[in-house]
């Protein structure tokens, strides 16, 4: 069984979080601007929930894929109760091709979930080759950009992640998420150094690889609440592209 099959009411719900919302969404609707009729591969989808909103911003064919089958539940659960029009696969990201290649794949928190460098490659492998020349890639993973190591709190917003001590890559981050209602639930990341996800981006052949800080909507841009998670994102945004030839 996946872990995700043991969590995913669990993670679904903490959607409900309001950094998902305030700095989470906004910063991937930012990276990606208009999506209008473009169609989408959304790599380790959750239970849909960006699947959904690229769907409801005016995507085009929208397909979510997972490991998880609990996952992929809750999202054909949703999309039966609320038809969008958004696909799901029970699929392994590292091997899933889609019929036809898309125009954007997203893959939020899903490369983290490799557990080698090597694996590291094989996913950003798989995502660059759904992709049409031209095409982007974007998503988000665990920060290690900053030095942390052991207990990291950002208990006010519902995370306390616990870092290896050494920078070592494949090194386990626990993951610990408590939701609005007080349900407490873990997981675990593999630690990459900021260097080998450029490198496992650059030998798949993506192109303009960058790093993107999460940012926060303008509306809660006076709110000092949000000041020690934008010193210090529990996690960091990427965009790169499929070349054009
Ligand atoms: C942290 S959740 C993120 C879900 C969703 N992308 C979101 O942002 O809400 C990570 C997801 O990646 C999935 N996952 C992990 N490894 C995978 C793989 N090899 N192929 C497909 N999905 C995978 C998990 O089952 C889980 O649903």
């Amino acid at each position: 069984m996946d872990r995700y099959d043991t969590i995913a009411e669990a993670y679904r719900d903490s959607k409900e979080l309001t950094f998902r919302d305030v700095i989470e969404t906004y910063t991937l609707f930012e990276m990606l601007g208009d999506v209008g009729g473009k169609t989408v591969l959304d790599m380790g989808c959750g239970d849909g929930f960006y699947t959904r909103l690229l769907k409801r911003a005016g995507a085009g064919e929208v397909t979510g894929v997972d490991i998880s089958g609990e996952m992929i539940r809750l999202a054909t659960e949703e999309e039966s109760r609320r038809p969008l029009g958004c696909l799901y696969r029970h699929r392994d990201a590292r091997t899933f091709q889609p019929c036809a290649r898309v125009d954007l794949v997203l893959a939020s928190f899903l490369l983290h979930y490799a557990k080698s460098d090597e694996e590291l490659r094989r996913f950003c492998r798989a995502c660059l080759d759904a992709l049409r020349p031209g095409g982007r890639f974007v998503g988000f993973v665990a920060n290690t950009h900053i030095p942390l190591k052991g207990t990291v709190s950002w208990k006010k917003y519902g995370i306390v992640k616990v870092y290896p001590q050494t920078r070592r890559d494949g090194g386990v981050i626990t993951v610990r998420i408590t939701n609005d209602d007080s349900r407490e639930f873990e997981f675990e990341n593999c630690f990459f150094a900021p260097l080998t996800y450029r490198k496992a981006f650059d030998e798949a052949g993506f192109a303009d690889f960058r790093w993107v800080e999460p940012e926060l909507h303008p509306n809660e841009r006076n709110n000092p609440f949000w000041d020690d998670f934008l010193r210090i994102p529990p996690f960091m945004a990427f965009s790169a592209s499929r070349g054009r030839s």
